[in-house]
C-alpha cells in the first residue's frame, strides 16, 4: 500500500483543503448560470463546473452547492442559461461569485427565449431546460437539453488554481 499522497477519507479542515487545490489543479471556463424566481427575478451564480455530456441528444451539466443563495430558484426552475464568460469578463465572474441581492444591477442583459437573462458580450452561451437533477454530496447536479445556443468570435475566460486567465494562442 502506498503511503505517498492524500486520503481522501479523512475529512480534517487541512485534508478538504488540500483535496480542494487538487480539484483546483484541473483548469475550466468560467460561466455565469442564470435563470429566475418564481417572482420573475433574475437570480445567477458564476460556476465553474460547467460542461459539455452529449451531442445528441444535446445535453450539459453543471453543479450548484446546496448552500447557494440561488439553490432554490434552480431547483425550482425548468429553464436556466449557461453564459459562457469571454476573458475581459473578469469583473462579471466575481461578481456573481457573492452573495448580493442586486448581482444584476448596472449589467447588460437581456432575456432569452425562455427569460433566463443573457449576459452581453460573452463568447457563448446556451438556453436550457432542465433534464435531469442529481445527487451530487454537498452539490445538486444538474443536466440541461440545450435549446438555443451561439458562440461569438471573443477568447475565452480560464478558470485554474484559484486564478483567472486566458489562452496563450487563439
Ligand atoms: C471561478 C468560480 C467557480 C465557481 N463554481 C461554482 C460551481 O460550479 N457551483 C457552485 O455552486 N458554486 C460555484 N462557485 C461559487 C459561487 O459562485 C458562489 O458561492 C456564489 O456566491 C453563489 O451565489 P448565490 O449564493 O447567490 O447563489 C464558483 C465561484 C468561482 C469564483
Amino acid at each position: 500500500v502506498s503511503t505517498e499522497g492524500n486520503s481522501a477519507t479523512e475529512s480534517s479542515t487541512v485534508e478538504l483543503q488540500r483535496l480542494r487545490e487538487c480539484f483546483g489543479a484541473y483548469g475550466t471556463g468560467v460561466a455565469v448560470l442564470t435563470t429566475h424566481t418564481s417572482d420573475g427575478e433574475p437570480c445567477g451564480l458564476t460556476a465553474n463546473s460547467f460542461t459539455s455530456l452529449s451531442l445528441d441528444p444535446p445535453l450539459i451539466l453543471w453543479s450548484i452547492s446546496r448552500k447557494a443563495q440561488s439553490y432554490a430558484a434552480f431547483m425550482s426552475s425548468e429553464r436556466f442559461a449557461v453564459n459562457v464568460l469571454a476573458c475581459d469578463q473578469i469583473d462579471f465572474a466575481q461578481r456573481f461569485a457573492r452573495k448580493s441581492s442586486d448581482k444584476f444591477t448596472g449589467v447588460p442583459y437581456r432575456r432569452g427565449r425562455h427569460g433566463a437573462p443573457l449576459l452581453e458580450n460573452c463568447t457563448a452561451w446556451l438556453e436550457c431546460s432542465t433534464f435531469a437533477r442529481h445527487d451530487g454530496g454537498d452539490h445538486t447536479i444538474i443536466i440541461g437539453r440545450v435549446d438555443t445556443f451561439d458562440r461569438f468570435d471573443r477568447p475565452g475566460l480560464l478558470f485554474v488554481r484559484g486564478r483567472f486567465c486566458q489562452a496563450l494562442s487563439d
